[in-house]
């Protein structure tokens, strides 16, 4: 997730390029740059690592010079944050220039292909192909001529496949400014005498409230004073802008009343840029897996802390029901201090979103230093647990704002449980129709968050009758427990109401003494080979008079002879519970917040990463 802005227009570009990306840093910050075209037909390019301050201060109000151009801060999916893989990129001559949101999934096939017909390349991304690309399809077009500039732009993002949205401009081509989407947002600013894209409406506002919707498949031309929307295929598209009424707070939120939220909701689109190019029918795709010998892995130690964590306890059971390797699940904080058998024939799997986590990178260490193979799962490309990992699977899911982790975790759980069915493949452990059936659920696993989400109203009415009690219990079995610890700890960290997590058969081992109508139940219900077990311990709980909520399977309708409320979500193997689980609980725990007048996106005494021990 990047921000993009493109202006085409009167004023000087140069700060209108900075104050946009400014008010879009929030979606990447890992290095920014802007290209302008100057009034001698020049393309200018300053472009730094590190926040658009750096790139701010060393500009110091002497950026180039025109009325057309471009800019871009990165959240990277491909190549290290530095100032060679900062957007803009251009081909060889320097005159295409492009910027870049999405990821390309051809682009180490089309990469190759240009290096056949000659081309060199200066950066690590995907991005800086399409420069390339455009730049053959222009030349063929004879390299001059607005209408031709177009083509050349349709003919490229034809041979692209991926989710990209893409601003794209030539420095023999004056008052043009292009713009592309597909899966990735893109917004057209309908000023007076200036045009504008962005890849969010903030960028927007100082200058217009005019704005656009780019849909996916569609190519926009902008000069000063027109905006020409055409299909990939050119045929043109007519459409009314709209009156854009956020406030610029508001807007950064995407209208979502906090980055929680604007994350909570996110989870669908987010999901599938983490699954993008990863699975299809034909099966899944992790090329970083490469890097392991697993011929020689007899055993998996996962260690993560927190949230993490209980994305690798979901691992831990994929792992072990369809590869049949052993796995254990450390707390890094514990499993540093322990004597943990790690050898040559460990796989250790680290799970940090923030890939800065100091205890896991404790374990790092350690475990390299025994000789194990490491493969790191993490949100933020160049950070400290990529340096020296084996192997690296990017989240992709973009920066999460919210303090409290959201889609990050649904995306660690969705790849790591990837990552075990990569592994069952490639180990001949899975017959053809289990392989089939298996595949077809990652692939609609963002329609099925999406469908999750609309227990938003439920939630938000049972929240008013957990808001008033003083502690919570949750229980499940298997993939449901670990959807019970986080959903605990989603109501403990954003609302600060106590609340813990019970593998459901431990109940009547002690917890239930605690149980009175004081006290509410939130059991995981969901179909699974030990729902009958789960239904008596709701009975258990029920009879003790502590109210439940439970999440059931759509369709279960029996549950709610054993429940005061039910959530339903929707019919799906046992494996997604943690992810599907999840919505309802994160929505739940939002109200319980909002209603306990809870900092929702910077909870008390937390942090984002815990660089620290
Ligand atoms: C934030 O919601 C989490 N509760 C927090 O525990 C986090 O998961 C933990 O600090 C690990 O962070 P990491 O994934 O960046 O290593």
């Amino acid at each position: 997730m990047c921000g993009i802005v493109g202006y085409v227009g009167y004023k000087e570009v140069g700060p209108v390029l900075l104050d946009g990306l400014k008010r879009l840093e929030y979606r990447g910050y890992d290095s920014a740059g802007i290209a302008v075209r100057t009034s001698e037909g020049k393309i200018e390019i300053r472009k730094r690592e590190g926040k658009l301050s750096q790139l701010t201060n060393e500009l110091n109000g002497s950026a180039p010079r025109g009325t057309l151009g471009m800019g871009h801060t990165r959240w990277a999916t491909h190549g290290a944050p530095n100032d060679v893989n900062a957007h803009p990129h251009t081909d060889e001559s320097g005159r295409v220039v492009v910027i870049h949101n999405g990821i390309i999934e051809n682009y180490a096939e089309l990469r190759e292909e240009l290096k056949t017909r000659g081309h060199v390349f200066q950066s690590q991304t995907d991005t800086e192909i399409f420069a390339h690309l455009v730049e053959e399809e222009f030349a063929k077009r004879g390299n001059a001529g607005a209408v031709n500039f177009i083509d050349a732009v349709r003919a490229a993002l034809k041979l692209v496949r991926g989710a990209y949205s893409f601003v794209v401009m030539d420095a023999r081509v004056p008052d043009l400014i292009i713009g592309a989407r597909h899966f990735s947002p893109l917004i057209v600013g309908v000023g007076e005498n200036e045009n504008l894209f962005a890849s969010d409406i903030p960028a927007l506002l100082e200058h217009t409230r005019k704005a656009l919707i780019i849909q996916d498949g569609e190519v926009v031309a902008l000069t000063h004073d027109a905006v020409r929307i055409f299909t990939l295929d050119g045929e043109s598209v007519e459409r009314e802008p709209f009156e854009v009424t956020w406030d610029v707070t508001s807007a950064e939120k995407g209208g979502y009343p906090t980055f929680f939220t604007k994350e909570i909701f996110e989870q669908p689109a987010a999901l599938a840029n983490a699954l993008r190019g990863r699975v299809d029918t034909d099966g899944v795709h992790l090329p970083e897996l490469d890097a392991i010998d697993f011929e020689r892995i007899e055993r998996a130690h996962i260690v993560a802390c927190g949230t993490s964590y209980h994305a690798g306890l979901a691992a831990k059971l994929a792992l072990e029901q369809w590869v049949r390797v052993p796995v254990n699940v450390e707390i890094a904080s514990e499993y540093r201090y322990a004597s943990p058998v790690v050898d040559g024939k460990t796989l250790l799997i680290l799970i940090t979103q923030s890939g800065e986590t100091a205890d896991t990178l404790a374990c790092f260490r350690l475990a390299k230093e025994r000789g194990a193979q490491t493969l790191a799962l993490t949100n933020v490309v160049g950070s400290s647990i990529t340096r020296g990992a084996d192997a690296v699977i990017y989240l992709r899911v973009g920066p999460e704002i919210g303090v409290v982790a959201t889609k990050t975790y649904t995306a660690q759980v969705a790849l790591l449980e990837l990552v075990a069915l990569w592994w069952a493949i490639r180990n001949g452990r899975m017959t053809n129709d289990e392989r089939r059936i298996t595949l077809s659920t990652f692939l609609r696993l963002p329609d099925l968050v999406e469908a999750t989400l609309g227990a938003e109203q439920q939630a938000k009415s049972l929240a008013e009758k957990l808001t008033a009690h003083r502690s919570a219990f949750f229980f499940g079995r298997g993939f449901g427990y670990v959807a019970a610890l986080e959903g605990a700890l989603k109501l403990k960290e954003v609302s600060y109401l106590h609340a813990e997590a019970y593998a459901a058969g431990e109940l009547k081992h002690g917890p239930i003494a605690m149980l009175d109508p004081e006290i509410p139940v939130i059991a995981i219900a969901t179909r699974s080979a030990t729902l009958d077990k789960v239904v008596s311990n709701m009975q258990e709980v029920r009879a003790r008079r502590a109210p439940v909520i439970a999440i059931a399977t759509e369709g279960d309708t029996f549950i709610a002879q054993h429940a005061d409320d039910v959530i339903y979500i929707p019919s799906a193997p046992e494996h997604l519970v943690p992810i599907l689980a999840l919505a309802p609980l994160q929505l739940l725990s939002y109200y319980v917040a909002v209603a306990r007048g809870c900092d929702v996106d910077q909870p008390r005494n937390l942090a984002k990463s815990v660089t620290v021990e």
